[in-house]
């Protein structure tokens, strides 16, 4: 297979831990006799830096051109001061929307090595194996919102959904809980938001008429956020809203033990010239400018975005398996970058950590 892969490594340790999913690729396609190309592109503040905005077209162009994209992460202090008029993340939330990217998928598995690196007791975390399907290009994010000024300070944002855009996300996830255990925890705040009472409808209305096989649940949000660390097991697919699933995500990610492990795939409509979703692919862990150009960073959540990529984008099963195999052999060898080894001794670095991986596929 030929492939053409975007990638945008972003800021912070965006571009240590892309380095070495780009190798880690690499390898796969000379085992499978692939022939992948990498197209790298700015976002966030580099693209900045470079020209003075956080989505250059031309990495809009890059990305529309492959068949898949991979993304590192942005932002960073530098770029942090809240009144500037071009901020890292526009870069982020305007890839998204360009290339449609409607859902975002973050599963949240837990690693049996790493059961006792969570902070929640290891009983209650036995048999998570959860799918937060997040709508990624409406809402909150990207309605109509007011900056205060000195003169006048009020601000304002706007929870604004339609009815296709809660269809489509609905479907999908419905379509994954199908796939996977058959069961779909729908998150909203009906109680008090209209928004919220109209996702919640809407919903309703896609699974009676499209999935009756699939058993479907409403949670408010605030409810959700206790349940995630009260009985995470007992949920299959959730799908959220923009704000309620980032916040949501956020707080699933500590079920694995460590935000450097999860990978998200965001699909939408847009089709690559495989005929397979041109998605994006990321860890949800940010740029951690704290350890960036240190070398010290996990690349396995972007590890494990790549074999997301493999699998949504390029149809390729058994080669994003032999990714998400290679991690947990890793894993289950004790292998450790510093996030994960609370104090033991002899963590890993990030191009140690990737070679481990390369060195099991
Ligand atoms: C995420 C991040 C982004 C978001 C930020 C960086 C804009 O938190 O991908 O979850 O809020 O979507
Ligand atoms: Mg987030």
């Amino acid at each position: 297979m030929k492939v053409t892969i975007a990638v945008l490594p972003g800021d912070g340790i965006g571009p240590e831990v892309t380095a070495e999913t780009v190798k880690l690729l690499q390898t796969v396609a000379t085992r499978f006799g692939h022939t992948f190309e990498f197209e790298t592109a700015l976002l966030g503040g580099c693209a900045i830096d470079a020209t003075g905005t956080a989505l250059p077209e031309a990495t809009v162009t890059v990305c529309r051109a492959a068949d898949a994209v991979l993304l590192g992460a942005v932002g960073g202090p530098k770029w942090d001061n809240p009144a500037a008029a071009v901020r890292p993340e526009q870069g982020l939330l305007g890839i998204r929307k360009a290339l449609g990217l409607y859902a975002n998928l973050r599963p949240v598995k837990l690693v049996p090595a790493l059961l006792h690196a969570s902070t929640i007791k290891p009983e209650t975390l036995a048999g998570v194996d959860l799918l937060v399907v997040r709508e990624l290009t409406g809402g909150i994010y990207f309605g109509a919102r007011q900056e205060a000024t000195v003169e006048q300070p009020v601000a304002f944002d706007t929870m604004i959904y339609q009815r296709d855009e809660i269809e489509r996300v609905a479907r999908l996830a419905a379509e994954a809980a199908r796939g996977r255990r058959g069961k779909l925890a729908s998150v909203d705040k009906a109680n008090v938001l209209a928004s919220s009472r109209l996702w919640r409808r809407v919903v309703s209305e896609v699974l009676a008429a499209e999935f009756p096989d699939v058993a479907l649940e409403h949670v408010l949000v605030d409810a959700m956020a206790m349940h995630l660390i009260r009985r995470p097991a007992a949920y299959d697919v959730i799908v959220a809203e923009n704000l309620f699933g980032d916040i949501l995500t956020d707080e699933a990610s500590m079920l694995a033990g460590s935000m450097g492990l999860l990978p998200s795939a965001s699909l939408g409509e847009s089709l690559n010239r495989h005929g397979l979703p041109r998605g994006l692919y990321e860890p949800i862990h940010g740029s951690a400018p704290d350890i960036a150009g240190q070398g010290v960073a996990n690349p396995l959540a972007t590890m494990l975005s790549a074999a997301l990529l493999l699998r949504h984008s390029l149809g390729l099963e058994a080669e994003a398996q032999a990714i998400e195999t290679a991690v947990e052999a890793v894993l289950a060898a004790g292998l450790r970058t510093a996030d994960i080894a609370y104090g033991a001794a002899g963590a890993l670095g990030t191009a140690a950590m990737g070679a481990a991986v390369i060195s099991r596929l």
